[in-house]
């Protein structure tokens, strides 16, 4: 068991000042899941995250899945391994990963449902009805939510299934909710027959909570805090469905005290815009890098006093990785976090 030294930074200062407190590790209560969703707005940490998730799963010995939906990957690079394609591949042991492509799912999924791949070819390789395809709302999203959908029900040779978990990590385009409302959609336009049949299937696997765990991404910031209150309020009112964990990403630990703060407080010329360029001396540019560090504390303390406040979701802050970002170092340090028996943070609602 890891025992960050930021979990115990934070036990001293920040979580009694934000209703936080040192919680038994989420691992268990995400291992029970079959398909993990990861939503949040672009460039908190989702695929960092998911990652880790996934790296944290199969150490305890869960064969994992992360699927990508035609992203300009970075996985790879926050997993260290080779890039990652269309086609499903083990890119370490337990983890397999894909950066689904929705034509292709698209046609994959007409194999399936029509069984002759020659067939199938001659339908959906058809500019016709490519372009008539691409007109039907939804349908594009769909192939990949219901690609990863289907390798949930996948089974290996031995019978058993081919993946335990499969993670989501849904593209960041507008709310991030877009992705969550597809199934609906997919029922309401398709006609009977099998694709609604899956699309049933799916939504109810989604609907499940039991099965499904959405995890929502954010950051210790102004703005990503006030979009996932709305992001979790719309999730529980529109959607009906539950928040599983909030994930709390590239939290700062504190390293001031509050008379150190007050002394910042008092310099308020340290953060004016040209602060930096006027200090000459040494010991006055590291005061004015101290005052930045200071204020981002301070936005970090309220931001999440006010996500605790307005959210009950059970929740993990996951510490800042300065410059391990990026890196399968940075990567595993956040899977050691996640596999800790004890996390800072807030314990899942009992009942
Ligand atoms: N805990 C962290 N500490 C520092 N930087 C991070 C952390 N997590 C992610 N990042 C950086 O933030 C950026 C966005 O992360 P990423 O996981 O790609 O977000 P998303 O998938 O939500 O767009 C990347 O440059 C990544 O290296
Ligand atoms: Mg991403």
């Amino acid at each position: 068991m890891s025992s960050d030294p930021f979990m115990s930074q934070l036990a001293a200062g920040l979580l009694p000042e934000i209703g936080g407190v040192l919680t038994p590790g989420p691992l268990a209560e995400l291992a029970k899941r079959r398909f993990l969703f990861f939503t949040g707005k672009g460039g908190v940490g989702k695929t960092t995250t998911a990652a880790a998730t996934a790296l944290a799963l199969a150490r305890s010995g869960k064969r994992v899945l992360i699927t990508m939906c035609n992203t300009k990957e970075r996985l790879s690079s926050v997993l260290g391994t080779r890039p990652i394609g269309d086609q499903v591949m083990e890119c370490l042991p337990g983890v397999s990963a894909v950066n689904i492509h929705p034509g292709l799912a698209l046609a994959e999924y007409g194999e399936l449902v029509l069984k002759v791949k020659t067939i199938a070819n001659a339908v959906f390789g058809n500019e016709y009805i490519k372009a008539f395809l691409r007109a039907v709302p939804g349908l594009h999203e769909w192939a990949m939510l219901g690609k990863a959908w289907f390798h949930t029900t996948e089974q290996g040779p031995d019978g058993r299934n081919r993946f335990d978990v499969v993670i989501f990590d849904a593209p960041a385009t507008g709310h991030g909710l877009d992705m969550l409302r597809v199934p609906n959609i997919i029922l309401e336009v398709a006609p009977p027959g099998v694709l609604r049949r899956d699309a049933q299937r799916a939504t109810e696997m989604f609907r499940d909570a039991e099965r499904t765990g959405i995890v929502v991404v954010t950051l210790p910031e102004e703005m990503p805090v006030t979009e996932t209150v709305e992001l979790v309020t719309a999730i529980r009112g529109e959607l009906k469905m539950s928040v599983l964990q909030l994930f709390v990403n590239a939290v700062l630990p504190p390293i001031f005290s509050d008379e150190e703060q007050a002394l910042f407080a008092s310099r308020p010329d340290l953060l004016k815009l040209r602060a930096a360029e006027l200090a000459e001396q040494g010991v006055e540019s590291a005061l004015v890098a101290g005052a930045r560090r200071a204020v981002r504390e301070q936005v970090q303390r309220e931001s999440l006093r006010r996500l605790f406040g307005e959210l009950a979701e059970a929740a993990v802050l996951f510490p800042h990785l300065l410059d391990d970002a990026s890196t399968r170092r940075g990567t595993e340090r956040l899977a050691a976090v996640l596999a800790s028996a004890e996390v800072a943070g807030r314990p899942v609602k009992p009942g």
